[in-house]
């Protein structure tokens, strides 16, 4: 039976959410939610990659903020599992285990990595956690087995190397040695014997047991198992391959960028932002001072609302006729920025009331917040063990089959390793 498809995506958690948040993801967050299973989460160990040196007092609050705008907005925690990062610790461990496979200079050249270190000059980013931080995202991402990642433009270089990471990892850890190849009979001698000589020589010794499997397995590793599948047909019986990790798809969502009250990319650091949780008064005066079409200088001038900031917010929060009425008023000079302005305020000040009111409910009872995001750990974290289950299995080599006995993963691990 076909699954419904899931969704992961994660925000760090830099404050409280603003406008460019609402149009940038959680609009799109809160669609996705109607048709797929979805998981959102506080990227709470990402901010510490760069911000390793602030309070964590302030990473702690800030999750609060992000969580009660999430809810304020709609996220459902009914459809969708919220939940925070640094609760489901299994996103380290497999973190620590694709380190182990990534070739550095995958990282060195994730495009975003010397881009960074030269905005954010104040920092040190020389760390090992800031370069190892599209890594992380990975695991977070396919520890759930995600199908899709929602996210913009500039997240896709990471979408694009999780993807290389899973295929890397799938080809070096994919091998299923079924335990049959053990047994004594005939088939299994015939298939030993085929191995052998595929093998050339690189077969190990008896006895059949444990070790046989492992050191198998590691003799075909090292020839590469895709290699090696096309040299056995009629192996498949005792010798697959079988993807681990699933190979997430970015989900592009294409969201114009929404401004900030001066016309730029609304940002907390531009200080153009308006927050979801702005009240009425702020948010009024904060229109009023927006930038508008600064070829309109006076009243009677005509401006061109297509590169007025006040216009898009118009587009997005006011009734159609309402925009026309702003477009036809500017085009003409029929109205002036102030009357255009307060319009606006007016319709944003009531878009955002329901948000606001469901912000002040679960505001006011931080235990039920807390218990939806204890739910959502617990929940997040059931599929978490699932996947390390799996992927420990795959890289440590217990053999799977028919008559597999389930073996303690870690003894099997120390027989079975390479040398260090
Ligand atoms: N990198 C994302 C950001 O900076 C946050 C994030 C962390 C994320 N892990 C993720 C997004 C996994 C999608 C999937 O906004
Ligand atoms: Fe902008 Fe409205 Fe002034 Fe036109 S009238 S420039 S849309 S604020």
């Amino acid at each position: 039976m076909a699954r419904t498809p899931r969704v992961l995506s994660g925000m760090r958690p830099t404050g409280p959410l603003h406008l460019g948040h609402y149009f940038g993801a959680l609009a799109n967050w809160l669609k996705l939610q109607q048709s797929y299973e979805c998981f959102y989460f506080v990227a709470d160990w990402h901010a510490l990659t760069t911000h390793y040196t602030d309070d964590a007092r302030r990473i702690r609050d800030n999750t609060t903020e992000i969580v009660l705008d999430w809810l304020a907005v709609g996220l459902d925690p009914e459809r969708s599992t919220l939940f925070v990062q640094s609760a489901v610790p299994e996103h380290a461990e497999l973190h620590l285990l694709l380190s182990m496979i990534t070739p550095l200079e995958w990282l060195e050249r994730v495009p975003t990595y010397r881009e960074q270190i030269a905005q954010l000059r104040d920092r040190d980013l020389g760390t090992y956690g800031f370069l190892g931080y599209p890594l992380l995202q990975t695991a977070d991402i396919v520890i759930y087995d995600a199908d899709f990642v929602p996210v913009g433009e500039d997240q896709l270089p990471h979408i694009e190397l999780a993807r290389e990471i899973v295929r890397r990892f799938n080809h070096l850890f994919g091998l299923e040695v079924d335990r049959g190849l053990l047994a004594a009979t005939p088939e299994a001698e015939m298939a030993r014997t085929r191995l052998a000589r595929l093998l050339e020589g690189r077969l190990p010794a008896e006895p059949f047991d444990e070790n046989f499997l492992l050191r198998l397995q590691a003799s075909i590793r090292e020839e590469g198992i895709e290699n090696f599948l096309l040299r056995t047909r009629g192996l498949g019986r005792w010798i697959r391959y079988r993807p681990v990790l699933r190979e997430p798809q970015a989900l592009l969502t294409e969201t114009p960028r929404f401004p900030g009250t001066d016309g730029r990319r609304m940002a907390k650091s531009y200080g153009n932002a308006i927050w979801l949780k702005d009240d009425p008064e702020t948010v009024r005066q904060k229109v009023a001072g927006m930038l508008t079409d600064p070829q309109r200088v006076r009243r009677s001038d005509p401006g061109r609302p297509e590169i007025c900031p006040v216009f898009a917010y118009h587009q997005a929060f006011s009734p159609p006729e309402v925009v026309r009425w702003s477009e036809q008023g500017c085009r003409t000079a029929g109205i002036g920025c102030v009357e255009c302005k307060k319009a606006m305020a007016e319709h944003l000040v009531r878009w955002l009331e329901p948000i606001q009111s469901r912000r002040q409910q679960y505001a006011r009872q931080p235990e039920t917040v807390q218990e939806i995001l204890r739910r959502g750990s617990v929940r997040a974290r059931r599929v978490a063990r699932r996947t390390m289950a799996r992927v420990r299995r795959a890289i440590f080599g217990a053999p799977t089959g028919a008559r597999a006995v389930a073996a303690p993963a870690v003894s099997q691990g120390r027989v079975g390793s390479e040398g260090a």
